[in-house]
């Protein structure tokens, strides 16, 4: 968002904190507990949504240099990312050709001398295009056979307004324009190019995944879970929402917005008033807040299980290790009230839901966010 963009959404939520509502979807949505607990749709969503659909890998800046990378393995298929020598990325199927060990750990790093990668088993090498290029004991170990065959699996990977998309399943094509569907408008500008990464943070919860994501969806429970922590800088029940495709964007007002009808517009700073929940489908969360953004990537591990991967990105590296360490502080802190509050009282609502009444979930008209998550993968597994 360029600054008159934010300018309009400072104004957009001033008038709904005026008229104290929320965008509203058209009726209420109910539904089905076993949505979250049939082992069969969970099977159906893993393939359908993470091995085959394309996935959110993070913002450019994760690997700003020649022979970065990043490896994960939570889609079915371990993915290895890596920045070529002329800049542009190369994603391949995490697997060695020889007997089948990952490259690298599921991290992120540099290539070795930049330039390529071993396998920790017997030493294979291959270079940032995936090339098999060195064998230990291969003329009398391997006589005869083709290296040129033998090169990492290529995965389609693609990098636009700042962030990286790759595509698990090696035999499937994408569009990264269509995967967006616009929703670059309400994340571009934010310098998902140059930021800083400061690092990630790994959390197994003991819920679903779709459990997971909804606590993303919506500021309506603020108030009420969140009084002395979210609660207390932003509105409840105040999100600006716009969809974009399969993606979503809700805009959230801090409890201060209304001090800017004292200042000149031209003076305004609007980030210091306004944060940004982006979602990316199926799993993604870019939280765009003050001078930073971080990502939540949710992942299924069993219809009982899954993991949340929580990223932070600053607009600089820290001049000293103070500035280090209040940085490090912060991100402890947000992760802390995610996993204390909203995991803790999730925990809960899983037991509930697993305890085999017959019942439905109610969305109402002030949550279209968590609304837009349970359509869309409706749609996508039909
Ligand atoms: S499995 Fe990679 S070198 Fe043997
Ligand atoms: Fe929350």
């Amino acid at each position: 968002m360029q600054r008159d963009d934010l300018v309009q959404e400072i104004k957009t939520l001033m008038d709904l904190v005026e008229r104290n509502t929320t965008t509203l979807a058209d009726s209420v949505m109910e539904i089905d507990v076993n949505e979250y607990t049939d082992s069969a749709q969970f099977e159906r969503e893993k393939t359908a949504l993470f091995r085959d659909y394309p996935q959110f890998v993070g913002p450019s800046c994760l690997i700003p240099k020649p022979g970065d990378y990043f490896a994960f393995d939570d889609t079915g298929i371990p993915i290895l990312v890596v920045r070529a020598a002329d800049g542009t990325l190369n994603a391949f199927v995490n697997i060695c050709s020889h007997r089948g060990a990952p490259l690298t750990d599921c991290a992120s790093g540099q290539a070795r001398r930049g330039k390529m990668f071993s396998c920790p088993y017997h030493g294979w090498s291959y270079n940032l295009e995936g090339d098999l290029v060195g064998i230990p004991f291969g003329k009398e170990g391997f006589p005869g056979l083709d290296r040129s065959k033998l090169g990492l699996r290529k995965l389609q990977v693609e990098e636009k307004y700042g962030m990286i998309f790759v595509m698990p399943n090696p035999d499937l094509r994408f569009d990264i324009d269509e995967v967006l569907s616009g929703i670059q408008e309400r994340v571009s500008g934010f310098g998902f190019e140059d930021h800083h990464y400061l690092g990630v943070k790994q959390v197994h919860t003991d819920f679903s995944w779709k459990l997971n994501m909804d606590t993303f969806h919506e500021f309506y429970h603020f108030e009420y879970l969140h009084p002395q922590s979210v609660g207390a800088m932003a509105y409840s029940n105040v999100a600006n929402y716009k969809q974009y495709g399969r993606n979503h964007s809700l805009g959230s007002a801090t409890l201060q917005i209304n001090d800017l009808k004292q200042v000149p517009e031209q003076d305004w700073q609007p980030r210091e008033y306004s944060s940004y929940v982006n979602y990316i489908f199926p799993n993604t969360v870019i939280f765009v807040v003050n001078d930073h953004f971080q990502t939540w990537r949710v992942y299924p591990i069993s219809p009982d299980r899954s993991v949340v991967y929580h990223s932070m990105f600053i607009p600089q590296a820290p001049k000293d290790e103070a500035e280090q360490q209040a940085f490090e502080d912060y991100f402890q802190m947000i992760n802390d009230i995610a996993v204390a509050e909203d995991y803790g009282l999730v925990d809960k609502v899983h037991r509930g839901l697993q305890s085999g009444l017959d019942r439905k979930v109610v969305i109402g008209r002030n949550e279209p966010g968590v609304q837009n998550m349970h359509r869309q993968i409706k749609e996508v597994l039909a």
